[in-house]
């Protein structure tokens, strides 16, 4: 990783957890972090559980320094949307990140890269921070097309006013994501250093170069340290390792 990044490690539970295991595991990431405190640590923590539980979790993690993040968001403020959350709703409740664009609501979903971009433009408009996935199916990986797929996705995902601060990527080849298969270190990073190559053309050299990119796609503790000592991958958007307190912290030790 480049100097001027930091870490960000993402917990994203997807559709896990009641009120009991849910604060469980929020409280026992949040303590790992206080351990620590004092000691200046190279990664930021971020758990996304699903929307029932955010009040819970932003209690249990408070003073911790863990951030809060939402999986999804509507892209209005308010309104007759039955059933949707909308970013106003999230940072009210004490988010920080919201995860648009991921593969699962664009395959369960039907969303497609213009809905990723609203929802992206609709987090930063709030204040709060986009984190927008792109990845290739396995398919497109096997036909050759995987680094055409991801540009093309970035470049309709993207938000129109993409900077560091209000904006990371996250790379999560639709192949990896739960599968135990996972890229290769140099796989992901062929992906990452075009994804930067294309933010920094895009958003110039000091934006381009200064938004995270985070790796998905069954980060593990085996293999994370590898994968995060690749120079374009600047931490993880993690599934199931997340839903285990020992296991999401391991993965944060391989930031180095
Ligand atoms: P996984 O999920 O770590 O379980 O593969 C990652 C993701 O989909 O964000």
């Amino acid at each position: 990783m480049a100097k001027g990044r930091r870490f960000l490690i993402a917990g994203n539970w997807k559709m896990n957890g009641l009120k009991k295991d849910g604060c469980a595991l929020a409280k026992s990431v949040a303590k790992s972090l206080k351990k620590a405190k004092g000691k200046k640590q190279p990664f930021d923590l971020l758990v996304c559980p699903p929307y029932t539980l955010l009040s819970r979790v932003a209690d249990a993690i408070k003073g911790s320094g863990v951030k809060l993040g939402a999986q999804d968001c509507h892209v209005a403020e308010k309104g007759a949307h039955t059933g949707d959350i909308s970013p106003h709703m999230l940072k009210d409740v004490g988010c920080k990140f919201v995860i648009v664009g991921h593969s699962e609501r664009r395959t369960d979903h039907r969303e497609v890269d213009a809905k990723a971009k609203a929802k992206a433009e609709a987090v930063i408009e709030a204040g709060m921070i986009a984190i927008v996935c792109i990845g290739e199916t396995l398919a497109q990986r096997e036909a050759g097309r995987f680094i055409s797929v991801n540009q093309r996705q970035l470049k309709g995902s993207l938000p129109a006013a993409a900077t560091a601060k209000n904006t990371v990527v996250a790379y999560e080849p639709v192949w990896a994501i739960g599968t135990g298969l996972t890229a290769s270190p140099e796989q992901a990073q062929e992906v990452h250093a075009v994804i930067r190559a294309e933010l920094v053309k895009s958003l110039g050299e000091e934006e381009g170069n200064g938004i995270r990119i985070l790796y998905g796609g069954s980060m593990n503790p085996k293999n994370a340290k590898e994968l995060l000592a690749q120079p374009d991958i600047d931490g993880g958007l993690i599934g199931g390792a997340a839903l285990n307190a020992d296991d999401f912290r391991a993965v944060a030790a391989g930031c180095k």
